[in-house]
């Protein structure tokens, strides 16, 4: 007889090949999150993949099934996170073997396999095996003691308890048959399998998929009787290698080790580090296989699950003497002993590890002070005698100091001593409800506050400096400026993800625009802010699908942009050293726009540039760029970069530790944007303008590379249609715009001489019209088709002719007609032309005034003219 598997990689092999090999399909492990199931937080046991396949709402090309599925078991009907490191059995990850039959084989086979396993291939000696059954299940107690032949005192019918299984407080359930190992019975002590003594381990779960549990707790058939089995592997395995605790198996006896090593602490000193070890053990498992599914830690749903372990783990590290982040090191032990069964663990190692060892780092700024407040608050409880710890307090833990309620408890259940949930509760609805008031205050501050809040639970990284692209996920979205889990198509979203390669708007550097694929949908990024320190900000609109907080994403930052910002950012470097160079040290920057075309420098300066010193400027940057000299990226405290000469912007705030960025020996700048790998990148700088802004600080504008090209190129198109247009080759163009300004200012003095000899002319008619009027020559007519000037030009004329007397002349014109009034020297101070025009201008609609001897007026009623020139009659005669 061939020997049974001992190794837990043995087990879950002999496991799935024995099912293979009575017709069961192999299926993979499914995410550890389950797919499109909102009911439920965590895939909690093998049958969770096949969910709809039980319902009948999804059919396969199988109808039986074997697995090995990862299971998280820390939350809603199945948490066992309490239990961890107490017992041998519980853990908040594991793996579940499991057959399943799809309205196929039903008790008889089920059973008959599980035995046949168990007994035959594996070898636990029968004797030590005992089973149960739900109560009234009688088909499932014939079969044990007929067809297996289990004798009636180890078969157990037990409650609604332990022998009906469902998945949540909703879906497929039904009555199950257990089998358990029997440690052996305790002299002082009688009990049955539902006892948690420690006597019993339960290493077999049929169950038999009858039901669909419905949100209200009623019970509809399955369309198909199905068969789901789960034997969890590290049970199994303490069996197999005849030990008493899973912890004791080769699962966790290789991460036991390593924190032992890590901690220098053995197993066997005191039972309270022992668990303190078991739970780095058990919560190195579960936060890699969760993190290696997608999820990050957060202060919502799956992540808190995830934020809440890996908090609990680190302060049980605290307990072992630990002060440094080390559970990334122990699930990197535990990568190294899961990768093979389950390579997506090896695939995403270092994103892991680091993802661990970040959460870790957080959470311990705060931890110690947390331990510390929370020592002296029990302190105080006990001086009073108290047993309970006010909500109050434990929500002041769980809000400065990160403390998870269960945390807390954790803590204190050592001592004997419990947390007041519901005043817990009260301190969080109280937040809450400020936090809602705050939101209705000024728009601005509450804006504020949401970006603060994000801020503090998502430490964005930048990684912008190392590549465009990225998989990341999304940790916060606001659609419209509102938080929200969810946008659509068509939303105006901000998107914050952990980390990301987008450059957020500046030291002058626009943000970097691009795109956000999730599974499920893509966001176009037209914009990236800071608007906190360490927040980075996505703002576009999604253009596809939905997107979700949580999800996986990938990131892509459009390239030709970025790389048209480097240009220029480096070009800003290169332009404020030649200005510094030749206008002298004054010429500090004030300010700066780097876009991806164009770049724009303010500095102090008293003067204009000149041409001259603008091409020294223009001549050394391009000579630096010519030497192509590689750029030197370093980090250093604030007063020592200032020390090494490093140019720090006026006014601008820098942190402690300051990011340089040097080329040569010409230019070292305080700097956080992105900048080019050597000065050749920038190929060519031109100023394009320069001028003044402020009293004492001047702009130029400059362009970079491609664009300075493009520019060159739109003014060489300009030159060569003028040249087309003036029949002129390009480098004659001067001298024959010379000529052409020449003929055009011959033109208009011939024409000017023409214009004259007509008005002469026109006006020896009409002065012929000129009337006697109260003794005065006055002359009153209409005249067609002049204007302005000319208008003048020809009152001054007729005036001359009259040689004493008064003109006046109407030119219709659109809308309304224009006059013109003189009078002769010797009759200014009688009627002086102002106040005649201003009495015949009113009966036209119109105002005017002037000097005595010449004025004119508008008028919007050219019908009544004939009665205008009767009122200057009127006038005159009444001299
Ligand atoms: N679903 C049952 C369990 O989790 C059997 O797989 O125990």
């Amino acid at each position: 007889m061939p020997t049974p598997p001992r190794r837990a990689s043995e087990i879950r092999e002999s496991f799935l090949s024995f099912f293979e090999a009575r017709g069961h399909r192999r299926v993979p492990s499914a995410p550890v999150v389950p797919a499109g199931d909102p009911t439920l937080l965590f895939t909690n046991s093998g049958m969770v993949p096949f969910k709809r396949v039980f319902l009948g709402e999804e059919t396969r090309d199988y109808s039986r099934a074997t697995s090995s599925q990862k299971c998280i078991r820390a939350s809603g009907k199945h948490n066992d996170l309490e239990n961890v490191g107490r017992t041998p059995i519980h853990h908040t990850f594991f793996e579940m073997l499991g057959n399943f039959s799809f309205g196929d084989y039903f008790k008889e086979e089920a059973i008959e396999w599980a035995w046949e396993l168990l007994t035959d291939v594996w070898q636990i000696p029968p004797e030590r095996l005992v089973v149960s059954v739900f109560r009234d299940d009688d088909e499932a107690y014939g079969l044990w003691q007929d067809r297996i032949g289990v004798p009636a005192e180890k078969i157990f019918r037990l409650g609604e308890e332990e022998n009906f299984w469902s998945m949540g407080d909703t879906g497929p359930c039904g009555p199950c048959t257990e089998v358990h190992y029997d440690r052996g019975a305790r002299a002082d002590h009688t009990c049955d399998p539902s006892c948690d003594c420690g006597r019993w381990s339960e290493l077999w779960n049929l169950v038999f998929m009858q039901f669909n549990r419905g949100a209200s707790g009623e019970m509809t058939p399955l369309p198909r009787p199905c068969v789901d089995t789960g034997a969890g592997l590290e049970r199994n395995a303490s069996v197999l290698q005849g030990v008493e605790s899973d912890y004791d198996t080769d699962v966790f006896r290789p991460l036991l080790e390593r924190a032992q090593e890590l901690s220098g602490v053995s197993l066997g000193e005191t039972e309270d580090k022992d668990v303190s070890l078991r739970v780095v053990a058990d919560h190195a498992r579960s936060v890699a296989f969760m993190l290696a599914d997608g999820i990050l830690p957060s202060n919502e749903g799956r992540g808190y699950v995830l934020r809440r372990i890996l908090r609990r783990a680190a302060r049980h590290g605290v307990l072992l003497g630990l002060e440094e982040p080390f559970l990334y090191r122990v699930s990197d032990t535990s990568i190294d002993e899961l990768g093979d069964a389950f390579p997506e663990l090896r695939e995403r190692r270092a994103y892991i590890l680091e993802r661990v060892r970040r959460e870790e780092e957080r959470f311990l700024e705060t931890l110690g002070k947390g331990l510390g407040v929370l020592e002296d608050e029990v302190r105080a409880l006990r001086a009073r005698q108290g047993t309970e710890l006010s909500g109050e307090v434990v929500f002041r833990l769980y809000d400065t100091f990160g403390f998870p309620v269960d945390l807390t408890e954790d803590i204190l259940r050592g001592d004997g001593l419990s947390v007041d949930h519901a005043g817990f509760e009260t301190s969080m609805a109280e937040q809450r409800a400020r936090g809602r008031a705050a939101w209705k205050g000024s728009g601005q501050q509450s804006v504020g506050e949401v970006y603060a809040r994000i801020a503090a639970d998502v430490a964005v990284e930048f990684r912008g400096y190392e590549g465009l692209q990225l998989g990341s996920a999304i940790r916060a979205l606001l659609v419209d400026g509102v938080p929200a889990q969810n946008a659509a198509a068509g939303d105006p979203v901000e998107v914050v993800t952990e980390e990301t390669p987008f450059y957020p708007e500046s030291g002058g550097q626009v943000g970097d625009r691009g795109s956000i694929q999730t599974a499920s949908g893509r966001i176009q990024v037209e914009d990236t802010r800071k608007p906190v320190d360490g927040l980075v900000v996505h703002v576009g609109r999604v253009v596809e699908g939905e997107i979700h907080v949580d999800e996986p994403a990938e990131l892509e930052v459009e390239a030709a942009r970025r790389a048209g910002a480097i240009r220029h950012h480096t070009g800003t470097h290169l332009l404020h050293a030649a200005l510094r160079e030749v206008l002298g040290p004054q010429a500090v920057q004030r300010g700066s726009l780097v876009a991806p075309d164009r770049l724009r420098f303010d500095f102090t300066h008293d003067a204009p540039v000149s041409p001259q010193e603008l091409e020294r400027i223009e001549d050394l940057v391009n000579g630096w760029i010519e030497d192509n000299v590689p750029r030197r990226e370093e980090s250093m405290g604030y007063p020592e970069a200032l020390a090494a000469g490093a140019v720090a912007m006026f006014g601008e705030k820098y942190g402690d530790e300051v990011r340089v960025i040097s080329f040569g020996d010409f230019s070292k700048e305080l700097c956080g944007g992105t900048h080019a790998a050597t000065t050749g990148e920038v190929g060519l700088l031109k100023v394009v303008a320069e001028g003044g802004v402020a009293s004492g600080v001047r702009r130029v504008e400059a362009l970079s590379g491609r664009d300075a090209l493009e520019r060159w190129r739109s003014q060489e198109r300009t030159l060569e249609r003028t040249a087309h247009l003036l029949r002129s080759p390009v480098s004659e163009l001067t001298t024959r715009i010379e000529k052409l300004l020449d003929e055009r200012r011959t033109l208009e003095r011939d024409l000017e001489a023409l214009r004259a000899g007509q008005r002469r002319e026109a006006s020896g008619d009409l002065v012929t019209r000129a009337r006697e009027v109260g003794g005065h020559r006055v002359l009153a007519t209409r005249v067609e088709g002049v204007e302005g000037k000319q208008l003048r030009a020809m009152v001054d004329d007729l005036r001359a002719r009259l040689g004493s007397g008064i003109v006046l002349l109407a030119a219709p014109r659109e809308g309304g007609v224009s006059l013109a009034l003189g009078v002769t020297p010797d009759l200014v101070k009688r009627f002086p032309a102002g106040r005649l025009i201003r009495e015949v201008a009113a009966v036209v609609g119109g105002k005017g005034g002037g000097r005595p001897d010449f004025a004119q007026a508008g008028g919007n009623d050219p019908s009544r003219l004939e009665e205008a020139f009767s009122r200057l009659d009127a006038l005159v005669e009444a001299g």
